[in-house]
């Protein structure tokens, strides 16, 4: 199957790689491409720092399901305000579940516990998926922008490893009902987003491995982002700028590090260019274009 079909029969994508590479850039702009194909998709980003909104232009999330178009929706997810809710909705009682979230314990446990948090946010993209939340419209598909500090590896080992922990009760159920979704490479896949620069490459080459490793499969693909576009070539004779000889250099690294990437990468690999924008449509118009000329191509190629 090609890329483009795969991508587009998924039903949930984690994006992940080093910090600051472009995963929330990365994880808006598959939203934008699965939105234009016919998918209703929400994208979710776990970072208090709420940055996704700003690719579309659109007012902050704050836990809140926002609507870009009638196909695209963005939230910005706090794992905290989800377990709460979990906690709310089994307590039915109100002062009880006051009394259990305002309780030390109850903090110790959700700060503390391996892989709760991360049960937390799978748990509510499988619960958006299933339509059993009126948050948002039933999506199609779930674009997981994961936490920065966490890999978006551990995010999908986690369901595995606490319903070996937990067997019994709701959490073990839950656990692995998300370990079989998150394990089965046709509803769930990874996408992992590097610069072409030598630490995120050597990250982004650890990830391919944990990830063939842990849940012994690899990458839907990896974007390759914030490319240094080629640079004219001089006139002959002309003295070389300061500035577009660090552009040359740059652009060399660049194509040094995809070298590196593709000799040791032969799955699917998209390439995006450095945008002279800093967000909104001057960033968005350019880097969707080329996204979906590489996702379209491969298709129409095959
Ligand atoms: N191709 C690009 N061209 C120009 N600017 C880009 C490009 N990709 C991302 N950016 C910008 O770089 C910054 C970092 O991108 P982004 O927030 O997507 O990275 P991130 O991996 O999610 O970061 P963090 O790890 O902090 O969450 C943002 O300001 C974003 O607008
Ligand atoms: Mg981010």
């Amino acid at each position: 199957m090609t890329l483009g079909r795969a991508l587009l029969r998924r039903r949930l994508l984690v994006v992940t790689g080093k910090g600051g590479v472009g995963k929330t850039t990365v994880a808006g702009l598959l939203g934008r491409w699965l939105a234009d194909r016919g998918r209703t998709v929400v994208v979710i980003e776990i970072d208090p720092r709420e940055s996704l909104h700003r690719l579309f232009d659109a007012p902050p999330s704050s836990g809140r399901v926002v609507a870009i178009d009638d196909r695209l929706y963005l939230q910005n997810l706090r794992p905290r305000d989800v377990l709460d809710q979990l906690t709310r909705e089994r307590l039915r009682i109100g002062f009880l579940a006051r009394r259990v979230l305002d309780s030390p314990v109850y903090h110790h446990f959700t700060e503390g516990a391996p892989g709760l948090k991360e049960l937390a946010v799978l748990g509510h993209a499988w619960r958006l998926l299933e339509g059993s939340t009126a948050e948002a419209p039933r999506p199609d598909v779930v674009v997981l922008d994961a936490p920065a500090t966490g890999h978006g590896l551990s995010l999908l080992a986690a369901p595995a490893l606490v319903s070996e922990v937990v067997e019994g009760g709701p959490f073990g159920a839950m656990a692995r009902q998300l370990a079989e979704f998150v394990r089965a490479p046709e509803e769930t896949g990874l996408v992992v987003a590097t610069l072409a620069e030598e630490m995120p490459v050597q990250e982004t080459l650890e990830l391919v491995e944990g990830t063939r490793r842990r849940l012994g499969r690899a990458p839907d693909l990896v974007v390759a982002n914030a490319l240094y576009p080629p640079l004219p070539s001089p006139r002959p004779g002309a003295v070389e700028s300061p500035r577009a000889r660090l552009w040359r250099l740059r652009r060399e690294a660049n194509e040094r590090e995809l070298r590196r990437l593709a000799a040791a990468w032969d799955g699917p690999r998209v390439e995006l260019p450095l945008v002279p924008a800093e967000a909104g449509a001057g960033l968005l118009g350019p880097l969707a274009a080329r996204l979906a000329a590489s996702l379209d191509a491969r298709e129409a190629a095959s």
